[in-house]
């Protein structure tokens, strides 16, 4: 009870209840009146999990959220989502892991294997382009098969390819006209043929339409299922347009699934796992992806004089530890910022929190996605500057499935600005430092206010431990070592794809209902991705636009240097080595990066492209490891949509070891031979759409 849904049992031929509940943050199970209601643990989401480049981390974090799902019962965990974050507003990016691909495909890994090897499954979500949810189950994704198949396909293409997840969950939209459940060129052509996937292809909760269409298209199972699909599978066998032989197939990979699962193997579950472990488990791993975003003059870690804290924004008391929907997660706590400083005895001041906890917050406006920040006199921010070592500001934000994100919620309000202008000003003159906290599932700006305070943290929301987190962090007992998974730019309309996004699109956001298809309203009926391959970083600097922070940035409270590279070729691999060295004075851990810049070929491209990553062990100061990073040869193709075929340009690449998109360290060149991989001409943009 209180699962996502279930594969219905037929116990006349064996066949028992096989249950599917969400994830990506923890085994979503919902409290059921009447029944015996558990608690489950609500790790980091997912874009915090993605911005530790930890794969080691993530697939551990996996393997822990799995164990949970078992002992409660659970055969199959609706996760990872891997959607890329194509625009900041998109409501569910919080679940998703990266604007780039590779890192997104990777983290999947990481993380069905983590959840898999407790022989659970996992579902991967949600195939493909679900990049809003403005009219999510109905808009029209007009996606060239360039962009497809090197953006919003990859991801997917790269966990199949390595990790076999049980089940794939188609998405609610079309690609290119057809709803992702009823595309057999997206399910059969590319997921099987080309791909080689052998599991399930479940639909999205009531996604699609026209039951027969999803069976002949390869998916396989329908969730949750409803009269009319059944009809029209069963009118489509009558009426000879739905081949019963597809039914049977799909019927045994469902019935392949059923006999994997431990409900059929008779596992029995405990109801009863490990929640101490597992609370470690989170408030560990969640540090790891904190992104300290500016530290100056070494502002933090607090030093043994910071004992008096004056604890700004109403978040602060009362943390969000992830997004709402259906990944969100039925915990048992969550630690607030207060609560985490007190229990690294920090002394939070009374008088501030009293202030804050009285005050009666105004009804939150319709879609507004944060807390109305409570206006503070300066009068009490200067009564804190006397009586406190330095001060905290957080700002949350909160977002989640059904509705995308408003611009006014990517900019600080007016009260939220005061309150970062008066609380530096009053405390910089008392000569104290102010760290902002940023409790946030999503891209904010920071360009116009990033100046103000002397210390930025992005704490994301890191689950039910998150003020632990953080204070283990500000105290130093963590080192952060996050970096961003997407690009913070300086202002919303940089993204191209700002032009084709539901921004305040004024439409019932919600359940939106299955119309026929019309290329009426622009981004809510259809969405053009007219950006193409140029999305996130690849857009900001290939034009080399000013970024408020960079993809793959991050500081740490020690500083790493870089050798010079090494490169050597072995069996179609371009091996690059790097050695990494703490020079600061403690212990930290490095994300090294490594981006391809092509030579210049018949197609356009990205002025570079993330291509591998790994992250050091722990190294204590002075310590320095070996990074090894590879490339396949192949994985340097971009696709041709003239020839369908995926081109490596023979030439000469440069290969850049870098600690972020603008932090080069180090790099090589290497002379790549040319190669073409024929593929499938599939999805191909509607007609009306066509340049
Ligand atoms: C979401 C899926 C989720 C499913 C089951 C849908 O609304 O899009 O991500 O797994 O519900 O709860």
């Amino acid at each position: 009870p209180g699962a996502a849904g279930r594969i219905n049992p037929v116990p006349r031929v064996g066949i028992p209840c096989v249950v599917l509940s969400d994830g990506p943050a923890g085994c979503g199970i919902l409290p059921v009146e009447g029944e015996e209601n558990y608690f489950c643990t609500h790790f980091p989401i997912e874009t915090l999990l993605s911005s530790t480049w930890d794969v080691d981390l993530v697939r551990n974090v996996g393997e822990v959220i799995g164990n949970e799902a078992k002992e409660y019962g659970v055969d199959v965990l609706l996760a990872p989502a891997i959607n890329i974050h194509r625009h900041p507003l998109c409501g569910r990016n919080f679940e998703y892991f990266s604007e780039d691909p590779l890192l997104a495909g990777k983290m999947a890994v990481a993380y069905v294997d983590g959840v898999q090897s407790n022989d659970i499954g996992t579902s991967v979500k949600h195939f493909a382009v679900n990049n809003q949810e403005t009219n999510r189950m109905n808009n029209n994704a007009i996606v060239s098969p360039r962009a497809l198949r090197e953006i919003y396909l990859k991801a997917f293409e790269i966990v199949v390819k390595e990790s076999q997840p049980w089940t794939i969950m188609s998405s609610y939209n079309r690609i290119n006209d057809v709803y992702a459940s009823e595309s057999p060129e997206l399910i059969t052509t590319i997921l099987r043929d080309e791909w080689g996937y052998k599991g399930t292809v479940m639909t999205d909760w009531w996604g699609g339409a026209d039951g027969a269409a999803q069976m002949i298209a390869g998916n396989d199972m329908i969730e949750p299922g409803t009269k009319e699909q059944a009809a029209h599978i069963i009118e489509g066998v009558k009426n000879g347009t739905l081949d019963e032989a597809v039914v049977d197939r799909n019927v045994r990979r469902i019935l392949e699934l059923v006999v994997r699962t431990p409900r059929f193997k008779g596992y029995k579950y405990s109801n009863n796992p490990d929640m101490k472990a597992h609370a470690t488990v989170t408030r560990q791993s969640a540090t790891e992806g904190m992104v300290l975003l500016k530290n100056e003059k070494q502002a933090l870690p607090l030093s043994p004089k910071d004992k008096n804290i004056a604890l700004f924004g109403g978040v602060s008391y009362n943390f969000f530890s992830g997004g709402t929907g259906s990944g969100d997660i039925h915990r048992p706590y969550v630690v607030s910022l207060l609560d985490g400083l007190k229990n690294q005895q920090i002394v939070v001041d009374d008088n501030i929190k009293a202030i804050y906890q009285a005050y009666n917050r105004p009804q939150e406006q319709g879609e507004q996605m944060r807390i109305n920040e409570m206006p503070m006199d300066t009068a009490i921010i200067k009564y804190a500057a006397k009586n406190n070592d330095m001060a905290i500001i957080t700002f949350g934000r909160i977002s989640g499935e059904y509705i995308d994100r408003i611009s006014s919620d990517f900019f600080l309000s007016d009260t939220e600005r005061e309150l970062v202008k008066n609380v530096t000003r009053i405390f910089h003159e008392a000569n104290k430092k102010v760290v902002v906290v940023l409790n946030v599932g999503g891209v904010i700006e920071t360009q116009s206010w990033k100046e103000m305070p002397d210390a930025i943290l992005l704490s994301w929301q890191a689950g039910q431990e998150g003020g632990n987190s953080v204070a283990d962090i500000l105290t130093g007992h963590a080192n952060p070592s996050g970096k961003l998974p997407m690009t913070f730019p300086v202002t919303l309309s940089d993204h191209w794809s700002s032009l084709n996004f539901p921004i305040d699109q004024k439409i019932d956001r919600r359940w939106s209902v299955k119309t026929g298809l019309t290329h009426e309203t622009k981004n809510v009926d259809y969405t053009i991705y007219d950006e193409g391959v140029y999305v996130g970083y690849r857009w900001f600097d290939t034009q080399n636009l000013q970024v408020s922070y960079p993809f793959g940035y991050g500081l740490s409270y020690t500083t790493f240097e870089y050798s010079k590279p090494s490169v050597k070729q072995d069996n179609g691999k371009v091996i690059v080595e790097v050695t990494v060295k703490n020079t600061g004075k403690v212990a930290g851990k490095e994300a090294v990066q490594l981006y391809v810049e092509a030579p210049a070929g018949k197609l356009d491209k990205p002025v570079h492209e993330l291509k591998a990553f790994d992250k050091t062990k722990m190294l204590q100061p002075g310590e320095s490891q070996v990074i090894t990073l590879a490339v396949h040869t192949d994985d340097l193709a971009s696709f041709d949509e003239q020839t369908s075929a995926w081109v490596t340009d023979g030439g000469k690449y440069k290969f850049v070891v870098a600690a972020s998109s603008r932090d080069p360290r180090g790099d090589v060149m290497v002379d790549i031979s040319p190669s073409t991989r024929k593929v499938n001409n599939v999805l191909n943009l509607p007609a009306a759409f066509k340049k």
